[in-house]
């Protein structure tokens, strides 16, 4: 990895940190997607001093703002002269129907829309820097999710926290394997993972579901182990040119649900996010 550059989001907590270590222990320089800058330039030199190198650094970025996500593509580009792996880490799980800046709900807008413009925005310079590889953090609760794109932008009454998280995630894994499709120079690849049960600060506190994470955290895989398969993808010779596959956190590749699966679904996710994001 010595001289390639990642970008990883949503390295400020969590797999994202641990990824973002070990990818700089592995010799990769290493911009980061944060998007609180003060906590970012905080969380850059403890990082520093905790990889020993000076090889990591910050781009501030919040992905739930289609602006924002302009912005830091447009100043990775002025500023980074190749990028050689994109890891889409960051998450939310919100409590509570929230919409983003730009009018969609806020699960779907950050964990989908930010980071499908933010990946097309910087494919051309992927595709210059090949090999090059694209590695989507998904979830396995997308097999719980259904696809209703008239929920992103309706009045959110029949918003539910799990329902919206699931169909982000569902739309990480369709969102892989349609740009999989696209990719034309098999050197550039994407796939995405399931990274496990991780004990991080993903669930929201004060929900039944923040009582419950806090009870099963001890039985939780801890952030090292949770950023394994992310660091496969992004870095193991195993999968050199294997593109468009969903892998579990024992790194092994897994059939997607059916629905995931479903080309004409896919499609139909891909031409409205590219409206919705104007691409
Ligand atoms: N933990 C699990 O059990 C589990 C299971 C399956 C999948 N995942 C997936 O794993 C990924 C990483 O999650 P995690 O568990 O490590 O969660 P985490 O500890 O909460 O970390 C989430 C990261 O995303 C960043 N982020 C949130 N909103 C953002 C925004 N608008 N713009 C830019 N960055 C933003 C956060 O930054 P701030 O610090 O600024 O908030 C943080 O760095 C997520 O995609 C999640 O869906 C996790």
């Amino acid at each position: 990895m010595s001289e390639r550059i990642c970008l990883i989001t949503g390295a400020t907590s969590g797999i994202g940190t641990v990824t973002a270590r070990e990818m700089a222990n592995a010799g990769g320089g290493g911009g980061r997607g944060g998007r609180q800058g003060a906590r970012g330039g905080g969380r850059r030199d403890e990082l520093r001093n905790r990889c020993n190198t000076q090889a990591i650094d910050i781009l501030e970025c919040d992905l739930a703002s289609l602006d924002s996500v302009r912005k830091a593509a447009e100043s990775y580009l002025a500023d980074w002269p190749r990028l050689d792996v994109l890891i889409n880490n960051a998450g939310i799980m919100p409590r509570g129907f929230q919409r983003s800046v730009d009018g969609f709900e806020l699960t779907f807008a950050t964990n989908h829309l930010g980071p499908f413009l933010l990946t097309n925005l910087l494919l051309p310079l992927l595709e210059q820097s090949a090999p090059a590889r694209i590695v989507n953090v998904a979830s396995r609760a997308h097999q719980r999710g259904v696809l209703d794109l008239e929920g992103v932008i309706d009045d959110g009454s029949r918003h539910n926290d799990m329902r919206s998280y699931s169909r982000s995630k569902l739309a990480n894994v369709m969102f892989t394997l349609a740009l999989a499709r696209r990719l034309k120079n098999p050197e550039v690849t994407c796939n995405c993972l399931h990274p496990g049960v991780v004990a991080t600060n993903i669930i929201p506190r004060g929900s039944w579901m923040g009582v419950a994470g806090k009870l099963l955290r001890p039985f939780m895989l801890s952030e090292d182990r949770g950023s394994e398969s992310s660091l496969y993808l992004a870095l193991s010779d195993a999968v050199a040119g294997s593109s468009g596959g969903y892998y579990d956190e024992h790194k092994k590749l897994r059939a997607p649900s059916a629905l995931a699966r479903e080309l004409d679904a896919q499609e139909r996710l891909w031409t409205k996010s590219a409206q919705w994001v104007a691409l």
